[in-house]
């Protein structure tokens, strides 16, 4: 049987990020878009921005309880961590950018990430055939005219060292509406803190 529409939610696991964060990464890119008034660009607003784990795409809503497991029995294995945002980049390395991204780095991460797959696996979601390259996602670019240099301003500009507690994981509802996405958390899943 197919799932309709009405029944499915496109869902994705992430780490929400703290206010002052976010307000940070928005100067960042106030001063991007400044800079490149005419390059088409979809900038990732203020509460939209965060640090996805997994993405699972079309999850039918029965089966969200049994995602909300999932990410619980991951969480309950791994200790609260520090991850430090820091740097600039673009997707793909090479050639024509597309997603410019703000970095990270945590070794507790990868561990969170695993537990992640293992337990979605065990519960029955398919495992992300994907490598992981943990990025904040800050601007798809649109357009090719002016999106080198825009990157280049982006690169070159970088983004200080900020650190920032990670004491829980969110499965998140993805909306694709015409004015832009709309992210919903359904629940949140703490991490074991000491
Ligand atoms: P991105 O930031 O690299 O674009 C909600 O859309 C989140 O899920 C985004 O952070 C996005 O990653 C990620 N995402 C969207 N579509 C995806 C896909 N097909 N595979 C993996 N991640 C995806």
């Amino acid at each position: 049987m197919t799932t309709s529409r009405e029944d499915i939610y496109r869902t994705f696991v992430a780490i929400e990020l703290p206010r002052e964060l976010r307000a940070r990464i928005i100067e960042h890119t106030t001063e991007l878009r400044r800079a490149f008034p005419d390059v088409r660009a979809s900038w990732v607003r203020e509460q939209n921005l965060h640090l996805t784990l997994k993405f699972l795409g079309d999850v039918s809503i029965p089966d969200i309880p049994k995602l909300s497991a999932a990410v619980d029995a991951a969480t309950r294995s791994i200790k609260s961590f520090e991850l430090i945002v820091s740097g600039c980049g673009a997707f793909p390395t090479h050639g024509q950018p597309k997603v410019l991204w703000v970095g990270t780095q945590a070794a507790g991460l990868l561990d969170l990430r695993s537990s992640l797959e293992r337990e979605c696996e065990r519960l029955g979601f398919a495992r992300e055939e994907r490598s992981f390259h943990p990025h904040l996602t800050i601007a798809r670019l649109r357009s090719t005219n002016g999106a080198r240099s825009l990157a280049r301003l982006h690169i070159e500009r970088g983004f200080d060292s900020y650190p920032v507690k990670v004491t829980e994981a969110s499965v998140i509802r993805s909306e694709l509406l015409s004015e832009g996405s709309r992210y919903t958390t359904l629940d949140r899943h703490r991490l074991v803190t000491s």
